[in-house]
């Protein structure tokens, strides 16, 4: 999706969750909420197994998200990414990445807030309870998926470190080490990657901090051990592999925005009748079926978020 690439070429567990404390969180979130429907897959692969490894796709009975839409497969969510630091191929990072270090890894939260921390990513896992989600994640280059995550509401993290009230938006950080990730010595972007969002919306029972998906951790190339999750907005404001978090009182510019500012602006809500300048964003390419299906207005989740944004001009604020 970069600005000089063509449109045809972009486009561990140290406190592992049982399977005990799985179920129950899932069954006390499908009870909680309709955003989400339980299900994990009958044939998901042990933890130890290779994350790369694949395996028959999970049953699509009682596989779906509130709108009855399947899971996609997890050989295409975890084979065909967009992980610029890697590749800008959708295959590539799943090579590329395999070897990331994702252990130790810390997340430093800081900025305009009354109590600093680093976390630990295993402190993550063991502070916050790990929840099953399953939304819908919809690209800017107009494909889209169906991801079971596992993780928690970014909302808890902040609420921890407590946010002074000059605090008005979260600016997220992915690591920078060109050596690990070769794609950080194209100098055309401007690495590190990095990505924003208000503080209401960083606060939204909706959006996430992922640690896994399909039941077991996030693998390299989908952004292990930390990313972000905002499923009502492109796929390109879920940064992944996140160092770092700061609580700040302008608005950041992204990697995106710095890079093609005429395409990419700060709220990138998924909006059917806002067209990207390359992309028309009216309908998508749901990965794993044929033809195209509509897109819904914030990628279905209006009725949760449609109220952040009352009285702004979409098509001002893009
Ligand atoms: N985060 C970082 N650090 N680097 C990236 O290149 N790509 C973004 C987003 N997060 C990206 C990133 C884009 S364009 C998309 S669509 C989603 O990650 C894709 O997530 P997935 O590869 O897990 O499907």
């Amino acid at each position: 999706m970069g600005v000089p690439i063509k449109p045809s070429e972009i486009t561990p567990e140290a406190v592992y969750i049982s399977r005990r404390r799985f179920f129950r969180d899932t069954a006390r979130l499908a009870a909680a909420s309709l955003i989400l429907s339980a299900c994990r897959p009958k044939n998901t692969p042990s933890p130890a197994a290779d994350a790369s490894a694949a395996y028959p796709a999970p049953a699509a009975t009682g596989c779906a998200d509130e709108l009855g839409d399947a899971l996609t497969d997890y050989q295409d969510v975890t084979g065909y990414t967009n992980y610029y630091e890697f590749s800008t191929d959708k295959s590539g990072p799943t090579r590329l990445a395999a070897n990331l270090t994702t252990s130790p890894w810390s997340v430093a939260v800081s900025g305009l807030v009354d109590q600093p921390h680093t976390f630990d990513i295993d402190e993550i896992k063991a502070l916050f309870d790990q929840e099953e989600r399953i939304y819908r994640m919809r690209c800017v280059e107009a494909w889209s998926m169906v991801i079971p995550w596992i993780g928690f509401p970014l909302k808890k993290l902040l609420e921890l470190v407590k946010p002074t009230s000059d605090a008005k938006f979260v600016r997220f950080e992915t690591l920078y080490d060109p050596e690990q990730m070769p794609g950080q010595k194209n100098s055309f972007f401007p690495f590190p990657y990095v990505e924003g969002l208000r503080l209401d919306e960083a606060m939204h029972s909706l959006t996430l901090l992922a640690t896994g998906l399909y039941g077991r951790d996030l693998s390299p190339q989908n952004g292990a051990p930390v990313r972000l999750v905002v499923p009502w907005k492109y796929g390109f404001k879920s940064i992944k592999s996140i160092v770092k978090i700061d609580l700040v009182s302008e608005m950041p510019v992204s990697l995106w925005m710095a890079s093609g500012p005429n395409e990419y602006g700060f709220y990138a809500n998924v909006n059917p009748n806002v067209p990207h300048p390359r992309w028309s964003q009216a309908t998508e390419r749901r990965i794993g079926e044929s033809g195209r299906r509509d897109t819904l207005m914030f990628n279905g989740y209006e009725d949760e978020v449609a109220s952040l944004y009352a009285g702004m001009d979409l098509a001002v604020n893009f």
